[in-house]
């Protein structure tokens, strides 16, 4: 299909990945969400599985609440809420998505094209009830969404967050959402007791890295998806990282091009704050 074919909505049109999959592009940017194996996978691969979601709900507990910062096509959130009803009466405990988003046309495409997203059929009706009452509940599953700046809600008062689906635009078309101030806005909302929150995302730059531990993360590898290489896992909770990053990538730091924050000035403060972070102890 041509590109100026392809179905848009706004700032957003659906393209055809080279494995053949569907995904949402941003026009002006050009990111394309969950670009490399396709959403699905990535999703489950990335997002969903590593933080073995379904493991966490067959145990009994207070609802498990998941920030899902992007919502984007949804794909990410319909993975999880996949993996909640798949398991039927196995599942003991509720879960909670909580949804950012500013725009809703990438959930409006991928809604409109559902041999592209077979996977969002079994959760239409959900999407639909979200884009329009900004919730979904059923027996057990709790979506709902925050429309509109996702710093804004950030600032005020959330559910307490076990996982953290961390998916905006890249640091070079979003820098505001990979600040200091930024990720330490959702770390403020992240678990501390117990296993802690885990946070995922699919940037695992150096600058990345270095953010999320000057937020007052944990910092580790994640799982490989497709062409990339590693991902990054972050927590309230260095015991809760199967990878955590040590004395290696603390050596490759010091010796990178690369050293500094997203969003600010490597200074020695900065630097001082890095290597006195309670990871290393
Ligand atoms: C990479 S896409 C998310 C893909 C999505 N997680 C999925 O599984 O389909 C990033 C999304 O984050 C949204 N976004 C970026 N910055 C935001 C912000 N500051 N507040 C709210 N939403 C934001 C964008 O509009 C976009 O839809």
């Amino acid at each position: 299909m041509a590109e100026s074919e392809n179905p848009r909505d706004g700032e957003f049109e659906l393209v055809t990945l080279r494995n053949g999959s569907r995904a949402v592009r941003h026009l002006g940017h050009g990111e394309v969400m969950h670009p490399s194996v396709g959403p699905w996978k990535e999703a489950l691969g990335l997002y969903v599985d590593p933080p073995r979601l379904a493991d966490r709900l067959r145990q009994p507990g207070a609802p498990l609440v998941i920030l899902d910062v992007g919502l984007g096509a949804a794909t990410n959130a319909v993975a999880a809420l996949t993996r909640a009803r798949e398991l039927g009466s196995e599942r003991r405990r509720e879960l909670h998505v909580v949804s950012f988003e500013v725009d809703l046309a990438p959930l409006r495409l991928a809604l409109a094209d559902p041999q592209g997203f077979p996977f969002l059929q079994p959760f239409r009706e959900a999407a639909e009830a979200l884009i329009r009452d900004g919730r979904w509940e059923e027996d057990g599953l709790r979506w709902e969404l925050k429309l509109g700046e996702a710093r804004a809600y950030l600032r005020g008062v959330l559910p307490v967050a076990d996982l953290v689906f961390f998916d905006p635009f890249s640091p070079a078309s979003n820098p505001d959402m990979w600040t200091e101030h930024a990720l330490a806005e959702v770390r403020r909302h992240c678990r501390e007791e117990g296993e802690g929150a885990l946070l995922m995302t699919y940037s695992a730059a150096t600058p990345t890295r270095v953010t999320l531990l000057l937020a007052g993360f944990y910092v580790g590898a994640g799982a490989a998806t497709g062409t990339k290489g590693e991902t990054t896992v972050a927590s309230t909770r260095l015991e809760s990282l199967e990878a955590p990053l040590g004395a290696r990538w603390l050596e490759r730091w010091k010796r990178s091009s690369s050293r500094a924050p997203h969003g600010a000035e490597l200074t020695p403060e900065v630097e001082t704050r890095l290597l006195g972070h309670p990871q290393w102890r």
